[in-house]
């Protein structure tokens, strides 16, 4: 029978490098002889593009924080039922840009939804299914803004002020110190190669620890 693989994700506030540790994450897992899945949320399948569409384009009416919640999690249960599950039954590894953990921190946190409502579609989608490992890349939100800035236009999220952010790196930090055995802070304000240096360690010692080789 195949082992079952990992499933890890990354997280931060917006700016903190995650893609380039993501992309440095999964050439690491490939070297090592792991075969990787990567992919994103919201999105990940064309259905919940579609959905990620609807959520991060800028728009003149309100939206309502129980709405964003809710396709937040269509998004989820899709991409999760029909290409995250099967990967890892297949023995693959996932390396997910974001996942729940965003969900407390940006809706949560950031909204503020109560937590408890979260934790209810969280159960409803997930069943007992959680990450095996998350990575929380920090820095502080006004250096993640200005890269973000940066980029180019901004999407709906990205337009909201600093307050927000912090609050939802305080969301990302306390979680972490809750489950310091699941979750692992990365310091993302240091140089690029410390970054992927800290991250690549993680994943030699997952690998070391499974039974891929
Ligand atoms: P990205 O820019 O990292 O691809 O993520 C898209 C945006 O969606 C980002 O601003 C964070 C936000 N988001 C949530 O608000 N809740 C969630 O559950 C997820 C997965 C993302």
């Amino acid at each position: 029978m195949t082992a079952k693989g990992q499933f890890i994700t990354f997280e931060g506030t917006e700016g903190v490098g995650k893609s380039t540790q993501l992309a440095n994450a999964a050439e690491t897992l490939r070297n090592l002889g792991v075969e990787v899945l990567v992919t994103r949320e919201p999105g990940g399948t064309p259905m919940a593009e579609a959905i990620r569409e609807l959520l991060l384009a800028p728009r003149d009416e309100p939206v309502h924080e129980i709405t964003e919640l809710l396709l937040m999690f269509a998004a989820r249960a899709q991409h999760l039922h029909t290409r995250i599950l099967p990967a890892l039954n297949a023995g693959q590894w996932v390396l997910c840009d974001r996942f729940t953990d965003a969900t407390f921190a940006y809706q949560g946190g950031g909204r503020g939804v109560p937590e408890d409502r979260i934790a209810l579609l969280e159960n409803l989608v997930q069943g007992d299914v959680r990450p095996d490992h998350v990575i929380v890349l920090d820095a502080p939100v006004d250096t993640g803004m200005a890269r973000a800035r940066r980029r180019g236009e901004l999407d709906r999220f990205e337009q909201e002020d600093l307050d927000f952010f912090q609050r939802i790196r305080n969301v990302y930090l306390a979680r972490a110190m809750a489950q310091p055995s699941r979750y692992h802070m990365v310091d993302a304000a240091r140089p690029l190669a410390q970054v992927s240096g800290h991250v690549s360690g993680l994943l030699r010692q997952w690998v070391s620890g499974s039974e891929v080789l």
